[in-house]
Parts: structure tokens; sequence; C-alpha cells
């Protein structure tokens, strides 16, 4: 049933006590302030438990989140822990005790509706209709009420507890459990406070790919590291664009600011001298391709996941960004080819090949920005050459502004530029020539990887 139904059964329940009384009240006052009086003591005592029962409903609806969510989390990530070979400690030490937490606060929150509010319930209505009786019968016998009068507030005395069920029943099954997950929910959506399109965002359009960080400071939420610190740095239209730094320096942050997946704390991201809070976000990020170290791929087929980043190309255009990206052998060699259904979360497919179809992605989505986050940094060797191949294909025919964050300088020779991170600020910035003449961290960097690389 609809919230809205029950709500206004709800409704007509207490019409329907209201009108007894105003009945009772035409045929003898008592009855009618017994049932007042009842109404009063009965009110707050239900209205308390109720609120209690809230609470355990609350607790309950979390314990039921967490529970699903781990379940959707190990099933999701059931490869990966195949592959640590903890199957059974992660039933036993995650999806076992949130199932049973679950199945505990339903219990405690049955409980309580049995004994509590049933018992409480049960009582206070048996006390009114046994005063009500034995009013009726002194009224009676002393004439002060007809036996029509009897019959009718004898009849509304006993319907009032069917009335009265049937508003609790409501309230403990329905209402309650409707607003504890609206609370629950809304408590989720407050951690989650998402990054929104301000009403007056306009599209982005004609992207020459021009990106301006200026003074740029970021931290995560409810952390108060400064993962961006007063980063400033600008990026001409069509310029390829290195990014080195240790594991943690901020790079991929970097990224994730720029497609506005988090809003900055200071400063100002701007792209074609826009800035991003003000453009609308699909419209930003259908501008911008990304290529990550995991590529996200979709059960179904091979052909569906490449039209991901374009719903309405040709098959021919498909092939043909596959062949550019060398992936198109492998497709064909697959059993169905391009039909063939890849995998939960893709685990018939190569990381290799991974890369490659998400090259032939960002092909197809021919975005002005291109950013690729240390997608060949999993790699064997032969495997990287391939997709370096197929990169710098990439790179030559088109005039995207680009952005490589990679750990093998090897793979950074041909940029116009490179930009070295650590602790979230550019500390060196230069093509590398410059750069190595500098002899500082980027050329102790090089010094140490050019003897296994080159
Ligand atoms: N979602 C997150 N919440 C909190 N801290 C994060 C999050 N993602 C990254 N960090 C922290 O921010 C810092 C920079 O991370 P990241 O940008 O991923 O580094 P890089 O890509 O250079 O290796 C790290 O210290 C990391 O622990
Ligand atoms: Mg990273």
């Amino acid at each position: 049933m609809t919230l809205f139904n029950t709500c206004f059964r709800a409704l007509v329940n207490i019409a329907v006590i209201i009108i007894s009384i105003i009945f009772l009240f035409r045929i003898n006052i008592t009855p009618a302030i017994v049932m007042i009086a009842f109404i009063l003591v009965y009110s707050p005592i239900i209205a308390l438990l109720l609120k209690k029962q809230i609470t355990l409903q609350e607790q309950y609806v979390n314990a039921r989140q967490k529970a699903l969510g781990i379940i959707n989390d190990s099933i999701s990530n059931i490869f990966g822990i195949k592959i640590i070979g903890n199957i059974l400690n992660e039933f036993k030490y995650k999806l076992t005790p949130a199932i049973t937490r679950w199945k505990d606060w339903d219990k405690k929150t049955r409980q309580f509706d049995a004994y509590f509010v049933d018992n409480a319930d049960t009582l206070l209505v048996t006390i009114m209709v046994a005063v009500q009786i034995y009013l009726l019968s002194y009224l009676f016998k002393s004439g002060q009420i007809s036996p029509g009068g009897f019959a009718f507030v004898a009849m509304v005395t006993l319907n009032l507890h069917s009335v009265l069920d049937s508003f609790l029943e409501n309230l403990l099954f329905n209402i309650n459990p409707a607003i504890a997950t609206a609370k629950a929910s809304f408590s989720f959506i407050n951690v989650t406070k998402d990054t929104l399109d301000s009403t007056n965002a306009t599209p982005l359009s004609n992207v020459r790919g021009d990106i301006k960080f200026e003074n740029v400071t970021f931290s995560y939420s409810g952390s108060e590291t400064e993962v961006l610190k007063q980063l400033s740095v600008h990026i001409e239209p069509s310029q390829r664009i290195g990014i080195v730094g240790t594991s943690g320096a901020g790079k991929t942050t970097f990224v994730k600011c720029l497609l506005r997946y988090f809003d900055v704390k200071s400063g100002r991201v701007l792209v074609d001298d826009q800035p991003i809070n003000t453009i609308q976000q699909e419209s930003l990020r259908a501008n911008i391709s990304v290529i990550p170290q995991d590529i996200t791929m979709f059960h179904r087929s091979i052909l569906e996941n490449l039209q991901l980043a374009k719903y309405d190309a040709s098959l021919d255009e498909i092939k043909d960004a596959c062949k550019k990206a060398r992936v198109h052998d492998d497709i064909i060699r697959m059993p169905q080819g391009y039909d063939s259904i890849v995998g939960e979360r893709g685990v018939k497919v190569s990381g290799g090949q991974r890369q490659r179809i998400a090259i032939a992605r960002a092909i197809l989505k021919n975005a002005p920005i291109l950013i690729l986050d240390e997608a060949t940094s999993a790699l064997d060797t032969p495997t990287e050459k391939l997709i370096q191949e197929s990169l710098n294909d990439m790179l030559e025919t088109n005039k995207a502004t680009t952005i490589v964050i990679a750990h093998r300088l090897s793979t950074l020779l041909h940029m116009d530029r490179i930009l070295v991170i650590e602790h979230g600020k550019i500390i060196e910035d230069g093509s590398h020539q410059a750069l190595l003449k500098l002899n500082g961290a980027y050329k102790s960097l090089w010094d140490s990887q050019v003897g296994g690389f080159l």
C-alpha cells in the first residue's frame, strides 16, 4: 500500500473517533467525557511508545542498509576477495555479523511492538470499555439514557477498539517504518553531499580545451589535510602535459577537481575561462575523456561497452576506433566477436585489452580534453608497448588538450611540458630538457629510471 493510502486511512480513523465523540455528546454527556478522558490518557502513552518504536525502526533500517551494502560490496568485489583467498573470512567477519545485526534489530522492533505497544493498547482499551459499560448500565437503570442510546454508545465504544487497532497497526507497520527509512536515507544524503549544478549553470560549447587552476586548495570532506595547496597552472589548448610525482602527491585529485567530482575549498578551476562550477556537469564531463588505471566494464556485450562512449556510433565507426586502439583483432577472436558478453566486472577481458577498449572509447568520444591517469602502470612491458603505440597514434591524430599522468618517465618524452607535483603543489614545470637542466626532483627521478626502462 502506498504511504498516501496509509496516511489517508489513518486520517479516516481519526475522523471516525471525532465524529463518534460528537454523537456521544448529543446522546449523553457522561460517556462522551469518559471517551475524551480516555483519549487524553491513551494518546500521550501511545505517542511515547511510538516515538521509541521509531528509534528502534531507525536502528533496524540502518542495520539493514549496512548489511545490504556489505552484500553488494562482497558480490561486486568477489573476484578480489577470491584472489586474496579470504572468502570464508569475508563471510565470517563481515557478512554474517551484519546480517545477524539486521535480524537482531528486526527481532527487537517486533518484540517491542508485541510486548509494549500491543499490551499497552489492549490494557487501556479494556479499561475504557469496562468503565463505559459499567457507566452505561448505571445510566440505563436510572433512566438517564434510552434503550436506543444505550445500544448506540455500546456500539461506538466497541467499535472504537477496532478503529484504534487499525490506526495503530497502520502507524506501526506502515507509517513509522516509512519515517525511519526516510530519516536513514536523509542522513545518508547529508553525508554524501554531492556537487550540484547551480540554477544558472550553462553548458560548454565549442571547447578549445584551455584549463586553468587558480590558487586551488582542496581537502577531502572530513579531513583537514590539504591535498592540493594553492595550486596554480595554465594549460593551453592542444597542449600535451605530463604529470609525475610520488604516489599520494595529489595527481588523481587534480583530475577529480577538474572533472568537478568535488568542489574545491578555495581558488578556481576554469575551462575555456569559464569557472567549472558555472558549467553544467554533464556538459563538462562530456568534453573530457578519462582513461584511468581501473577501467569500468559493464556486464554487457563488448559492443555495448564501447557504445557507452558514443551511443549513436555506427558499427563501422566503432570497429574503426577499435582498429586504431589495436584491440579489434582481440575482439574478433572472442567467441561472439563484438557481441561477446563481458563477465562480471569484465573478468574475461584482460587488463591490457581493457585499456585498449578504454582507448577505443576515448577515440569514439573524441573529447577536446583527454586525460590518462596511470593508464598503463599496471601492465607488463610488452602490453604497455602495444598500448603506448596506440596512444601515440591517437595523440598524433587528435588536437585534444592532453594530460598524461605516468610513473614511467619514458612515456612522457613527447609531451610539450611536464609538471612535477609533490604534496599538492607543482614544484617543477617545463619541457623534459628544461627539467633535466634544473637538476631537481625530475632529474633525480629520471636518473633512477633511465637504466631500467629506456
Ligand atoms: N576519497 C578520498 N578521501 C580522502 N582522502 C583521499 C581520497 N582520495 C585520495 N585521498 C588522499 O589524498 C592524497 C592524494 O591522493 P591522490 O590524488 O590519489 O594521489 P596520487 O594520484 O598522486 O597518487 C593521498 O594522501 C590520499 O590518501
Ligand atoms: Mg593517482
